[in-house]
């Protein structure tokens, strides 16, 4: 069989549905990834029970599937699941928030409220995924201006891979919920969790089976952050 012929055979099947690529592409944005991505909802309310490591291995692979820049793939993970860790980490974190309260003036009181419920959101989930990023094998550059847009495009990646965990989440019936934290503290997440070098912990996402379905939050319309530029009408 020639080239010629085997690349008929595999563009067959695009050809034989009669729509063009980019109107295949369309339905399988509506009829599939479509309510995936309009379901997901920031889950931060568990059950206790475990995710089963089959399922979490699962989301860290569809997490790998994402595009990276120059496909550098600088995204890493810590899996915890042991109440013990989540304690550590809890504590560490907790500690920086309060440090950090107590310079901006806040009162004690709701220093202590918030510092318990960030320790119960992290003690509580019964799986945390930390994502990191390394930055070690991006490109570099002497000037500050060109290393800064590489940092940036590697966290650009670790936060493509951190939305399709979120989204293999939903698939699997399970919540998830990021928390930022992690990025205000990340030398004591790298002491609390003893991080390899050059892991800098970006956000943790807490997993679980939700106890309910979370709260609609509304999105900003199309017309407030779009604009399509057209010639002649300079975009304002
Ligand atoms: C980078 C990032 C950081 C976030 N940090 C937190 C957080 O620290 N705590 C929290 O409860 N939710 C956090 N969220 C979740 C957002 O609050 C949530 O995505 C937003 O309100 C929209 O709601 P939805 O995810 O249910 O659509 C974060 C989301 C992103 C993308």
């Amino acid at each position: 069989m020639t080239a010629r012929q085997s690349a008929a055979m595999i563009s067959s099947p695009r050809r034989s549905s009669g729509l063009s690529f980019s109107a295949r592409h369309k339905m399988t944005v509506q009829s599939k990834l479509g309510p995936l991505i309009s379901k997901r909802r920031s889950i931060r309310r568990y059950q206790a029970n475990l995710v089963d490591r089959e399922v979490i291995e699962r989301l860290l692979l569809a997490a790998t599937q994402a595009p990276s820049a120059h496909n550098r793939q600088p995204w890493r993970f810590v899996v915890i699941e042991e109440k013990e860790v989540k304690a550590t980490l809890a504590n560490a974190m907790g500690q920086r928030l309060r440090q950090d309260r107590i310079a901006d003036g806040d009162t004690s009181k709701t220093i202590d409220a918030d510092v318990s419920r960030s320790y119960a959101r992290i003690t509580e989930a019964p799986v945390l995924i930390v994502v990191c990023v390394d930055n070690r094998e991006m490109d570099k550059y002497p000037d500050e201006r060109r290393r800064r847009a590489e940092h940036l495009m590697a966290v650009q990646s670790t936060a493509m891979a951190a939305q399709n965990l979120l989204l293999a989440a939903e698939h699997e019936g399970l919540g998830a919920c990021i928390m930022c934290a992690p990025l205000f503290c990340s030398d004591a997440v790298a002491d609390a969790l003893n991080l390899p070098d050059g892991w800098q912990a970006q956000m943790l996402i807490t997993i679980g089976r939700p106890v309910d379905n979370g709260k609609t939050r509304p999105r900003l319309p199309l017309t407030d952050v779009v604009r399509w530029r057209t010639r002649g009408q300079p975009a304002r």
